[in-house]
């Protein structure tokens, strides 16, 4: 049955205007007076709402094995809560496989665990853990088969060494596909760690002291000049959370770089040090980790100022009262990560747009056309035109809502955000015309998630 979405406030990253949407086949086939479409199909009063994109998520782990400790959602769970929390669409990276896997051995695996399980469309980053002549031609295969992005970490077990990284952003450059960077000084940050630990220094607080800012910073910088040497190739910043970050962005566009993208988080926008001397600390332990309030003023006017072109979560969900207890008496030996997937878009919508530090079009920019464009999912994902997936958020601006951990739909047992108040509420969910969410009430099927096969923009 056709599906008529009437009255709803559209916003897109251009404009705001009072309208009606038509929905068929799960694609969004006309914008307009659908009065004369009325009677054979299914209406959604949206009359005082603002209906938006469903967003695009192109940062989460939300199936991630790292060392002993492995994430407590899966793709029916995590792409559950991303659809209600107004999240159609996510881009997952990887976990990393055996060393010296080729990097099919890990899209393969995780294709089939979110084929099953998905309740949300899904698309995959591959993740570069070495480098080599098959692993720049593989780059090639995946691209074609809808991958046209990579991760690669500066820290952790597969760092890479900055010879490799010019490797790969000049093949990336070739194909007109993303290399999306963690950035942090991984000598740096083990250095501080030894020290901090031999000093008895272990504490969840230490975490924050072991990777300051100029880790992050520095890997940055360094990462940008090299995307410069790689005749500008596109890279793409994750989860930036200093203001030295976003002024490294700011100088590699000064000088002539046009491929760069830039993403934050919320808990970076949000959240300060300071959650590190509270009891439940360990919660915060994530990489980068939480800085300080003058780091959070600059990362809001990077939205502002258009420097920073994507709110992403990094939402890599462990349990506290089980998993983020090994770090209890050593900080090290704590689970890297927090979840934030449902909370995203009505953190951002109340923080943000509700307290006048972004407009509504840098909204739907940031969480939705943007990723998308960046990601190679856009005009499918991420806008509201004609021939689109019909994946839409509505918010009701004038309600209001809670976060509370009882009332989310992940399968881990907390939120960095208990008890916070928010101005507004997403009222009704669609993927690909389906309603799965309405009135606080879930309504998807697991498996029918779709892979989202991506094609090269850049
Ligand atoms: O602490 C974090 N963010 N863990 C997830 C993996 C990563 O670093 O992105
Ligand atoms: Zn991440």
């Amino acid at each position: 049955m056709d599906k008529v979405i009437k009255n709803g406030t559209i916003i897109t990253e251009a404009e705001s205007f009072i309208t009606d949407i038509l929905i068929q086949h799960g694609k969004i086939t006309a914008l307009g007076n659908m009065d004369d479409r009325l009677d054979n199909a299914h209406v959604i009063d949206a009359h005082h709402q603002l209906v938006m994109p469903g967003a695009v998520d192109v940062h989460t782990h939300i199936d991630l094995q790292a060392g002993q400790f492995h994430t407590t959602d899966d793709f029916f769970t995590g792409t559950r809560a991303a659809l209600c929390g107004g999240t159609t669409s996510v881009i997952e990276h990887l976990a990393f496989g055996p060393k010296g896997c080729s990097l099919h051995h890990q899209i393969d695996a995780y294709q089939q665990r979110a084929a099953s399980l998905a309740v949300g469309d899904y698309g995959l980053h591959g993740v570069i853990q070495h480098v080599d002549e098959s692993v720049l031609r593989e780059m090639g295969e995946l691209v074609q088969e809808g991958i046209t992005s990579f991760k690669i970490y500066l820290t952790y077990n597969f760092a890479l060494k900055d010879d490799d990284v010019l490797r790969v952003m000049r093949r990336a450059n070739e194909l007109h596909a993303v290399i999306a960077v963690h950035c942090e000084n991984d000598a740096l940050v083990n250095y501080g760690r030894r020290q901090l630990v031999d000093q008895g220094k272990t504490a969840p607080y230490y975490h924050a002291v072991s990777r300051p800012n100029e880790c992050e910073a520095e890997a940055i910088s360094r990462m940008l000049h090299i995307a410069h040497m790689a005749d500008d190739a596109p890279v793409y910043i994750v989860h930036i959370s200093t203001a030295e970050g976003v002024q490294a962005i700011r100088e590699a566009r000064a000088r002539g770089q046009k491929h760069i993208y830039a993403e934050t988080c919320p808990q970076y926008l949000l959240l300060t040090q300071d959650c590190y001397y509270q009891e439940d600390a360990l919660k915060y332990v994530m990489s980068p980790p939480l800085r300080h309030q003058s780091d959070c003023h600059a990362l809001w006017q990077g939205l502002a100022d258009g420097t920073i072109d994507v709110v992403a979560t990094d939402h890599c969900p462990f349990n506290y009262r089980t998993d983020k207890q090994a770090g209890n008496g050593n900080f090290t030996k704590c689970p890297n990560g927090a979840p934030g997937i449902e909370e995203r878009v009505m953190l951002l919508f109340s923080e943000g747009v509700q307290k006048g530090r972004i407009s509504l079009q840098q909204f739907v920019k940031l969480l939705c056309s943007a990723p998308a464009k960046i990601y190679g999912a856009y005009p499918q994902k991420g806008c509201l035109l004609p021939g689109s997936d019909a994946d839409l958020m509505m918010i009701d601006p004038n309600a209001s809502s809670e976060i509370r951990i009882h009332a989310l739909h992940g399968a881990v047992d907390y939120t960095l955000y208990e008890g916070w108040k928010l101005n507004g509420d997403i009222t009704t969910v669609l993927s690909r015309g389906d309603i799965v969410y309405q009135q606080h009430v879930f309504t998807g099927t697991p498996g029918r998630g779709r892979f989202i096969s991506r094609h090269v923009t850049i």
